[in-house]
């Protein structure tokens, strides 16, 4: 099929090139004209486990190509997708800012050709898809399409993965035409069985805040066991395999850590408390997941604090890891973004690494961090080391050699990485999250 995708950000990038993996033509559009001369040289602007590799196969296959000429890409296309960002408003008041999806609707209008399915890819409030059909039929009433709600789930740092092997494909159609269209994308999907859970599109939309709220949910209660655990000496780590194991609850999504970030739990979980407001409602037990987000961040601060005696002040700090998860250099909203800046405004030196992190890091974070080669120079003359990303790089750290060169041999393990005893073994203080 020929798809067209609107947007090049994480989510439009990763959906066009998989697509164009699966078969299909796709050409992805965007106004921003120097991310596309740079696509075009084979530059992709995010790190993604792999999405460079398949970008460059797909271009060189002609089944994937980068253009910032909208109107001839929408006049071609069967399918057009709409990816553009939909980042928390500037109001600050939690609500999706849905201008860019608005604008892509009316410059695709009057550029469709013959019957045409629109689908929003981005995650959206409900009800924005009619919002979508509304504008193209205002600009082009003559216009032959659908829309439809086809959200994503992808996981960055494993997103080619999660395309490529969804638990299942939601789809919001209100006519058998963008019913078949979509079945038809998604058909290479078939010899893997992947559930095709078809919907109406309000559905479908909230289907997404629902899954991500959810998601946040699950973070946040284990996030409040290893507080539990912590408090009263059981290991929280072992209570998640007790809990895990029981198929009604599922293993996954149960480890503790400094908080969730990223850009779409905080983001997401907001914008549904927004949409249950609007509607007369209050989501209290989302509500209490994001306030035990931040409260699981301020958690950590202190228990850096108490690792140091009580007082962070003149300390040096090492900080492993800062973007919000492994395998990213996506730092939006990431846990060390709150966290370093609490300990530095209480008189602590941060010495940092991250493997793809630190060009990002350098806009976010205070401008007196030092940025290190690697870990072991990161730990230096340190007080205490904070292993804050799970990264493979430090997940077998030469624990002989950190501990030689630090100043202070603690090591407080905020995503509980290491066993306490090996590190126990090797003359270190120990703290992770739940494992006291
Ligand atoms: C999340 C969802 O997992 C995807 O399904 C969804 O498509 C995506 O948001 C989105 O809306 O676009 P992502 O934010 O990339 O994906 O990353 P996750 O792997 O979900 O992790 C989010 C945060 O939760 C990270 O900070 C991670 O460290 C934290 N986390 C995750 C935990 O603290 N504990 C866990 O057990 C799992």
């Amino acid at each position: 099929m020929k798809i067209t995708m609107i947007g090049t950000g994480y989510v439009g990038l990763v959906t066009g090139t998989c697509f164009a993996e699966f078969g299909h033509h796709v050409t992805c559009v965007d106004n921003d004209r120097d991310k596309i001369a740079k696509l075009i040289d084979g530059d992709i602007p995010i790190y993604e486990p792999g999405l460079d590799a398949l970008v460059a196969k797909n271009v060189q296959d002609k089944h994937l190509s980068f253009t910032t000429e909208l109107a001839a890409a929408v006049a071609a296309a069967e399918a057009v997708f709409i990816a553009v960002g939909t980042p928390s408003s500037r109001r600050g008041d939690g609500y999706a800012d849905l201008t860019y999806i608005y604008e892509a609707a009316r410059e695709i209008a009057p550029h469709l050709k013959d019957y045409t399915i629109i689908v929003d890819k981005s995650t959206v409030p409900v009800g924005t898809a009619r919002q979508v059909s509304r504008i193209v039929k205002e600009v082009n009433p003559d216009a032959d399409f659908d829309v439809a709600s086809n959200p994503e789930f992808l996981r960055e740092g494993a997103a080619i993965s999660d395309f490529m092997r969804p638990d299942r494909v939601v789809i919001g159609v209100e006519s058998e035409r963008a019913e078949s269209a979509l079945r038809a994308i998604y058909q290479p999907l078939y010899l893997r069985e992947t559930p095709i859970v078809k919907t109406d599109i309000e559905t479908a939309e909230l289907t997404k805040y629902a899954a991500n709220a959810f998601l946040a949910t699950k973070i946040s209660f284990i996030n409040e066991m290893a507080v539990l655990c912590d408090e009263i000496g059981a290991d929280v780590t072992a209570l998640a395999k007790g809990i895990g194991m029981d198929g009604r609850i599922g293993s996954k999504f149960l480890h503790p850590g400094p908080g969730y970030g990223g850009s779409c739990f905080p983001k997401d979980t907001l914008a549904l408390m927004r949409i249950a407001q609007e509607n007369g409602h209050s989501l209290r037990i989302v509500e209490a997941a994001v306030e035990a987000n931040a409260a699981q961040k301020a958690k950590m601060v202190k228990k850096v604090r108490d690792m140091l005696g009580g007082s962070e002040a003149g300390k040096t700090i090492a900080v492993l890891g800062l973007t919000f998860k492994p395998e990213t250099d996506d730092m939006r909203d990431s846990p060390s973004v709150t966290i370093i800046p609490a300990l530095i405004e209480k008189g602590a030196s941060i010495r940092a690494h991250d493997p793809q992190g630190i060009e990002e890091a350098r806009t976010l974070l205070p401008q007196n961090i030092t940025y290190s080669e690697n870990a072991y120079d990161a730990c230096r003359d340190a007080d205490a080391v904070i292993l804050m990303t799970e990264w493979n790089q430090y997940r077998a750290l030469d624990l002989s050699r950190l501990g030689k060169t630090m100043k202070q041999k603690i090591f407080i393990d905020l995503r509980n990485v290491y066993s306490p005893e090996l590190l126990k073994e090797y003359g270190f203080r120990y703290v992770g999250v739940g494992r006291s």
